[in-house]
């Protein structure tokens, strides 16, 4: 079996990396899909600068092209991303009036954005378990907050607002906030766990999640366990590593974030953020599990016999 199959029967529930259909192009991509992959996150066609380029002008193609094909091979699907402060189409950028960013991120873009993904994604709330990611990268370094048109508009408030309009327009979707360099337990994470344990206090059960995100250097597993431990004595239900690559790709590192979550009983899935080198955002520094040819590499193979 490929690595979805070794993973699920050491009690997770995915294996899964990301795509779109620049990617679903590519046959020998899509047979190391088919047969190691379990779950699907798209890399760029759910970003609001694919869904609304400018106001109230929706374009799904390329998501629809993803969740298509994800549910038709009977894989997973996490939306990514709901509110980001990159890649966002420059008349949302510009708005600084709490009335209007509230309406249009919140109520219009969000709601018709999920209630359509989330049609869709019925099929694997059917066949499984549905993930959804609303809230990513909004921290700093140290913990706090970080500005963007939706922290200096709505303050902390947003977090909450954002999450009830995902729960609202997709109840079965399970919700995420998810960060990049949360890989050890530091300050960001620890500014992450503060947020959500407020956020859930004051309202039980708005965030689910909590997903690192995981694009580490050469040897930069070391802290991977204790940033999941931390992860998952916050207010969630469940963790995961969200958009996995590694410098270089050794079989050490991987083996090291794999077992990380093997170890966590709280974390369900591990998602890396490509197949191949060649398609990789950071293709110069060959961080994914198979080669430019789509052959596996070592650290494939070591995550396999680990499993
Ligand atoms: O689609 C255009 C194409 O028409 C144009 O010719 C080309 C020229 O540069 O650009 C293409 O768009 C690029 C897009 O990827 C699709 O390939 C953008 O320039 C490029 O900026 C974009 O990069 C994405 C990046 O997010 C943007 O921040 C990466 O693919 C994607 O892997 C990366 O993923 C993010 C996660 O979503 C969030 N966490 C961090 C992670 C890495 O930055």
């Amino acid at each position: 079996g490929g690595l979805q199959v070794k993973f699920r029967a050491k009690g997770k529930i995915y294996f899964g990396t990301c795509a779109d259909p620049n990617t679903l192009n590519i046959a020998s991509n899509t047979n190391v899909l088919k047969k190691d992959f379990g779950q699907l996150t798209p890399e760029n066609s759910m970003k609001w600068d694919a869904t609304e380029p400018s106001r109230g002008n929706f374009n799904f193609g390329n998501a629809d092209t993803l969740v298509n094909w994800a549910t038709s091979n009977g894989k997973l699907i996490r939306g990514h991303t709901l509110v980001w402060h990159s890649q966002l189409p420059g008349w949302v950028n510009n708005i600084n009036d709490r009335n209007t960013l509230v309406c249009v991120n919140l109520r219009q873009n969000p709601l018709e954005m999920k209630v359509l993904i989330s049609s869709k994604l019925q099929t694997t709330v059917i066949q499984n378990h549905a993930q959804s990611v609303a809230g990513r990268e909004i921290f700093n370094e140290d913990g706090s907050l970080r500005s963007s048109v939706f922290s200096r508009v709505l303050g902390e408030s947003f977090v909450t607002i954002a999450f009830q309009a995902a729960r609202k327009a997709d109840p079965a979707a399970v919700l995420y906030i998810n960060d990049y360099n949360l890989d050890s337990a530091n300050a960001k994470v620890r500014g992450l766990v503060n947020l959500v344990n407020r956020v859930n206090q004051a309202n039980p059960g708005t965030i689910d999640g909590a997903g690192t995100q995981m694009h580490l250097q050469a040897n930069g597993a070391g802290g991977a366990q204790a940033a999941l431990n931390a992860l998952a004595a916050a207010d969630v239900k469940e963790v995961a590593i969200t958009e996995l690559d590694i410098v270089n790709a050794s079989a050490n590192d991987y083996t090291a974030v794999v077992r990380a979550c093997l170890n966590t009983p709280k974390c369900v899935g591990i998602t890396v953020w490509g197949v191949s080198d060649a398609n990789s955002w950071r293709s110069g520094s060959n961080p994914l599990l198979f080669d430019r040819s789509y052959n596996p590499k070592a650290a494939y193979t070591a995550i396999i016999n680990m499993l």
